[in-house]
């Protein structure tokens, strides 16, 4: 049964700031269903229309869908009011069996004026909008939830705030758009109306508002601690997450948005990039460089340099003709490496050529259009440009077939993996572009190429292809449906100037992207779908992939996202650049698109994108960025080299920092693969685990890669030491062979980080499946017998995994899921071996030994064994077979427990660490 609470809810009362003579509803035919309720809601007084007018009539619909995941959806009654769209955004589905008192939420309401809240089954309240009237009107919605004093908040993204959101005067604004430099406080590529909020032992929940309109969430204590929600159409699409770990509610938001796509293992390897690379010879020649210096490429990229005067789907004949361009490929390839280039939706407009992505388009009415039915013309690279309606039925055959023709493996250029960008969608002319053509010209757009090298050109035979012309002229689309049912958007409504304003860093809603009175091809207003321009191409783009190479998993890496990206594509953090502040605040970035928005796929161009890069930076930025999932080395146009061979010190960082990311990479593709099947974030903020520990709360300058690696990297120009925060739990110094490191809780000062070092330490409890050495390829890698190393943990024990396919299919013929666990003397291995791996387990690794165990066996035979007593590490060669269950017996070794090193003596030892070095710190040497 629901109960109808009349009762003061737990938070101040907020007091209305901008619509206090908006009247809210009243709710009346409360109707109780299986899993929840319904009603109506009325308006309760005279329309205030504040931003808009009033809608008089919404319905609330609750639904418990599962034990701990609760709907709550306020949509007009005539369903005429834009949704996003089910085919966009599958909703999740209900369990069937959730209700009101199996579910650890509970959802209240106040009848008039009409306000809810959600609280925890012990009464906890999590969600309490009884402060403020509910507004809902034409081109405006606004909702304020109370909060507790001092929340810790996090989520809301894109932004390049830190990972703990600021909670006084704050305002997340969520509209998509490009951001050069992704200043903080300003609204960037990617829409996830998302935050979770953590109490620290009291638990931790999410809330999702599913809405793709523009919206502005302020968070502020001026009327109690509050968050609101400003969206400018839309209706209140809630997903309320129980939790009550951060990690369980990362699962929760993963299967309300969707379980992350999982990725071609040499996606995990190292990637090369640049915007400015003149030639085909150039490309190549960084090849060779990487190679002369052995420093691992596993991918090479081409930005949009390949085009021939940036028209996507050519290559420029001079500087990139197709003959060199394959053979660069078949190079790569031969040689376990592979290829990327970029693909932007703005298609140059080139009316009468012979340019068949832009003929092909008109012909089969992919194009967005305008009013009067004319191609919708905006400015990007190529100049004039026309932008494809994913809307259409129709754009999606089309991009396959333009994908299957230019990436033909047979006669093309065959890309591994793709590049997408510019998808907010961006235009360069504000609005409004009234003459794109003089804006190209004035802006030099397409710019003039670079000269040609004497060696060049070469002639491009047969390619492109000859392209029919367009046969007819611009058709007609359907128009908009608006009315009752329809989710098509109400009609009347001010596309271009909506009376509430977004806080838009670009200015107007349509400045710099798509006009946003533009209709697409089913009706929907781009006001209403912005924010989808991006994750919709990342979906037509990963089955034009598919559609190619039908086998692979595409790796499909994209600028512009929304809430459920993941499941189709992994995201780049834009154009950041080259200095400190950047290459500190991608930490937080990336932990917030891995373990909130579910896109893990993720990572900052390496070394910076825009401006020049010193080379201290780029040899600590080319160690932090071995521990994003997406690692790639980028820059823009204009700015100095900065491939990782240019200077010695980067060289060096570079192969050191690749040889540890290489020999952790599938204890990294199996975190992946978990976060693809359950959830589980595969790189964790320290609060998500040690989520008691209020010190880790705001930390966003150290996480964990998966969930065993902590990796604390140096943050400051010139710095060689570095404030660690250890919490109170045992830890192993990857830099210090595995040696056993106490943490106190408290933060301790690392010094004498040499420019090739990243601190890392591995958490006790965890076992980790280590290639025993690393390789040239992601290739050759998994020719690479395995070392396991386990780092018991306080009570002495720990527990892994490994997941084992080919790497590289769709559809696995077979897998493996094997458990690893640590007794405290005995190391098994249980799963499932479906993967025959070819390599077999050569070493076992047992950290925090306090002597050499009298005997190590397998199956009643002995084993070789050997004790480092400084390190306190035993090292075991074995010849473990990757096939079946196994166990090895270690007898009565002691390892590592929390009650054995006395607490007075830890403390000693931690009392000396006012200064420690890298290689010394808190080591733990006496039980
Ligand atoms: C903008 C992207 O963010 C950047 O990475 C790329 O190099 C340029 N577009 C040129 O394509």
């Amino acid at each position: 049964m629901v109960a109808k609470s009349l009762l003061a809810l737990s938070f101040g009362a907020a007091v209305v700031l901008g619509q206090e003579s908006c009247p809210g509803y009243s709710a009346s035919n409360v109707q109780q269903t299986g899993s929840g309720l319904t009603a109506d809601l009325t308006l309760a007084g005279e329309a205030c229309n504040a931003y808009g007018t009033d809608l008089p009539n919404l319905t609330l619909t609750v639904e418990y869908q599962s034990d701990d995941r609760l709907h709550v959806l306020i949509a007009d009654q005539d369903q005429a009011v834009y949704q996003v769209p089910n085919d966009v955004f599958p909703r999740p589905g209900s369990s069937g069996d959730a209700s009101t008192n199996s579910s650890s939420l509970r959802f209240t309401y106040t009848d008039s004026p009409f306000s809810f809240a959600v609280a925890r089954a012990d009464g906890e309240t999590l969600f309490n909008t009884s402060g403020t009237p509910l507004v809902f009107e034409s081109q405006y919605l606004n909702l304020r939830t109370s909060l507790p004093e001092n929340p810790n908040l996090y989520g809301l993204g894109e932004h390049t705030d830190p990972f703990r959101l600021n909670t006084t005067n704050y305002t997340r604004t969520i509209w998509n758009r490009d951001a050069y430099g992704i200043p903080a406080g300003t609204n960037l590529y990617g829409a996830h109306p998302v935050y979770i909020d953590h109490r620290g032992a009291s638990g931790t929940h999410g809330v999702i508002l599913l809405n793709s309109n523009g919206i502005e969430v302020k968070i502020n204590d001026t009327a109690g601690q509050y968050l609101e929600y400003n969206a400018l159409g839309g209706v209140f699409d809630f997903y309320f997450l129980a939790g009550p770990s951060p990690v369980e509610t990362a699962q929760q938001i993963a299967q309300v948005v969707g379980m992350p796509a999982n990725i071609p293992f040499g996606g995990l390897g190292f990637h090369q990039c640049r915007y400015g690379y003149r030639d085909v010879y150039e490309v190549a020649g960084v090849v060779h460089n990487y190679s002369a210096a052995g420093i691992p490429l596993e991918t090479m990229w081409t930005d949009i340099d390949y085009m021939y005067s940036r028209w996507i789907m050519t290559l420029d004949p001079e500087r990139y003709p197709l003959p060199l361009v394959r053979e660069l490929v078949d190079y790569l390839h031969q040689h376990q490496q592979k290829y990327t280039v970029m693909v932007d939706p703005a298609t140059a407009y080139q009316p009468g050529g012979d340019y068949g992505a832009f003929n092909d388009g008109v012909q089969q009415d992919v194009f967005l259009k305008n009013a009067s039915g004319d191609l919708y013309v905006g400015v990007v690279w190529p100049g004039p440009t026309v932008f494809p309606d994913w809307f259409a039925p129709q754009t999606q055959p089309y991009w396959d077939d333009q994908f299957n023709s230019f990436f033909s493996a047979e006669s093309g250029v065959d890309i591994d993996y793709l590049w997408i960008d510019m998808n907010e969608a961006a235009n360069f002319c504000n609005y409004p572009c009234s003459d794109p053509f003089g804006y190209a010209e004035e802006n030099d757009l397409p710019p003039e190429p670079p000269a040609v090298r004497n060696s060049s050109p070469i002639a491009l035979p047969g390619f492109p292809p000859e392209f029919q012309p367009p046969s007819s002229s611009a058709k007609l689309r359907l128009r908009r449906q608006d009315g009752a049912g329809s989710m098509m958007g109400l009609p009347g409504r001010d596309l271009i100037d909506p009376p509430y304003s977004i806080q838009n860093a670009a200015g107007s809603l349509s400045n710099k992207t798509l006009d946003t009175d533009l209709i697409h091809y089913n009706g929907l207003a781009e006001y209403d779908t912005h924010n989808l321009y991006g994750t919709m191409m990342s979906n037509h783009s990963r089955n034009a992939m598919l559609s190619r190479r039908p086998q692979d998993r595409p790796l499909v890496i994209t600028r512009s996202t929304f809430l459920g990206a993941g499941t189709y594509v992994g995201h780049w953090l834009g154009d950041n650049i080259s200095d400190w502040p950047h290459y500190r605040i991608s930490i937080a970035q990336m932990l917030a698109f891995s373990s909130i928005f579910q896109v893990p796929m993720v990572g900052s161009d390496v070394c910076g994108f825009g401006g020049n890069v010193t080379e201290a930076l780029c040899a600590r930025w080319t160690m932090l960025g071995a521990f994003y999932p997406f690692y790639r080395n980028h820059n823009e146009l204009g700015s100095i080299s900065q491939e990782a061979y240019r200077w010695e010190s980067v060289a060096e960082s570079a192969r050191r920092a690749i040889d540890i990311r290489y020999r952790m990479l599938d204890y990294f593709y199996t975190a992946f693969y978990e976060q693809t099947v359950n959830g589980t974030p595969s790189l964790n903020p320290m609060v998500f685990l040690y989520p008691e520990d209020a010190k880790t709360f705001a930390i966003d300058l150290q996480f964990f890669f998966g969930s065993s690696v902590l990796i604390s990297p140096v943050t400051e120009e010139n710095g060689t030491s570095v404030d660690v925060y250890l919490p109170n739990d045992i830890f192993y110094d990857w830099n210090n062979g595995f040696s056993p490191v106490q943490g106190s809780g408290q933060t301790v000062s690392l010094e004498d980080v040499d420019f090739k070092t990243i601190p890392i330490h591995i958490r006790g409890g965890t076992i980790l499946p280590l290639r025993s050495q690393s390789a040239n390829t992601t290739t050759e890698l998994r020719k690479q017998s395995f070392q396991i190393v386990v780092a018991p943990g306080q009570d002495g024990t720990a527990n892994g995994s490994l997941y084992l396919d080919d790497g590289l299919s769709l559809e696995q013929a077979a897998t493996s899921y094997i458990s690893f666990t640590w007794d405290g003397s005995m190391f098994s291995m249980s799963g499932t071996y479906g993967y025959e791996a070819g390599v077999n387990i050569s070493t076992i690794t047992v950290l925090g030994a306090s002597s050499q165990p009298q005997s190590v066996t397998s199956n009643g035979a002995d084993l070789s064994a050997t004790y480092n007593s400084t390190t306190k590490v035993i090292d075991v060669e074995v010849n473990i077979a990757l096939t079946g269950d196994a166990s090895v017996n270690f007898g009565q070794v002691a390892t590592f427990r929390g009650a054995a090193p006395s607490a007075a003596s830890t403390n000693v030892l931690l009392l000396a660490l006012s200064v420690v070095t890298a290689s010394a710190m808190c080591l733990l040497g006496s039980w």
